[in-house]
């Protein structure tokens, strides 16, 4: 299992809106996915209530001790892909968050404020030597801002710029907003739309950065079925020795 954490000190910055596109794009692509909800603020579950169908589950875990063995249990059922979505701030549980993730995102709008505040996000990401991907969200179409925040985060994580910003940006589109009041994706809500298509983009992106493919995908399948035949063979072979031996 794969787990994604969203993460980051400012409010409003899109953790929970990238959580639902995110989860619905990889779900269409083929994932067993399941959303965690760690804010108490309760988004996705109030997003979970308007959808009315309960195709994809929000797992409220409020408390930073439950999160590890919560995501162990997950992990051993099969689930492929799990998604944390945390409150604002740096509580307990984001921390947990990030300390058993594969990825944090660190979501920031084309501003200074943003940017500044995904200051200690990146520490505890750091931390706990966790891989870490800024996403642009809410950015104007085009313009000289969305070039400046990018390079201000790659300066403020000292990397290049290819490694640490998620592509592409998320451009501010009403479909973000109108999905989540309708308790859908943008994926489902617009599934022509360009915020579609940059969600989409971003799964995909957020992919290759784990370096899962449908392969691996594949093997997660495969190994459990490999691993009963061998049980059943062992079995067998045990069946005929006593046999032999009696
Ligand atoms: N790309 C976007 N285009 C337009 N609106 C957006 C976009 N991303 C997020 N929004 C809107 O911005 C607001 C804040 O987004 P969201 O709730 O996802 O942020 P958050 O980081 O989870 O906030 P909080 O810190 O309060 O949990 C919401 O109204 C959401 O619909
Ligand atoms: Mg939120």
């Amino acid at each position: 299992m794969h787990t994604i954490v969203l993460a980051t000190q400012k409010g409003g910055s899109g953790k929970s809106t990238l959580a639902i596109g995110l989860a619905l794009a990889a779900k269409q692509a083929g994932f067993t996915v399941r959303l965690i909800e760690t804010d108490p603020q309760g988004t996705l579950s109030n997003w979970q209530r308007r959808r009315n169908n309960d195709d994809v589950v929000v797992e409220p875990i409020y408390h930073a001790a439950d999160l590890a063995p919560r995501l162990k249990m997950l992990a051993d059922s099969g689930l492929q892909l799990a998604i944390v979505d945390t409150a604002a701030g740096l509580s307990a549980a984001t921390t947990a968050a990030i300390r058993h993730s594969d990825l944090c995102l660190i979501p920031a709008r084309p501003s200074v404020a943003d940017i500044e505040a995904t200051v200690s996000t990146l520490s505890v990401a750091r931390a706990w030597k966790r891989p870490y991907s800024f996403v642009l969200n809410q950015t104007p179409i085009r313009g000289q801002r969305i070039d400046n925040a990018a390079n201000t985060l790659a300066e403020e994580a000292a990397l290049d710029l290819t490694e640490v910003l998620a592509r592409p940006m998320i451009v501010m589109r009403n479909d973000h907003q109108d999905s989540l009041a309708s308790g859908l994706a943008v994926s489902e809500f617009a599934p022509n739309g360009k915020s579609t298509e940059e969600i989409r983009g971003l799964w995909q992106w957020v992919e290759t950065r784990l370096n899962i493919s449908a392969t691996n995908v594949l093997i997660d399948q495969v190994i459990p079925v490999a691993d009963d035949m061998l049980l059943v063979a062992a079995e067998h072979t045990l069946n005929e020795t006593t046999t032999l031996a009696s």
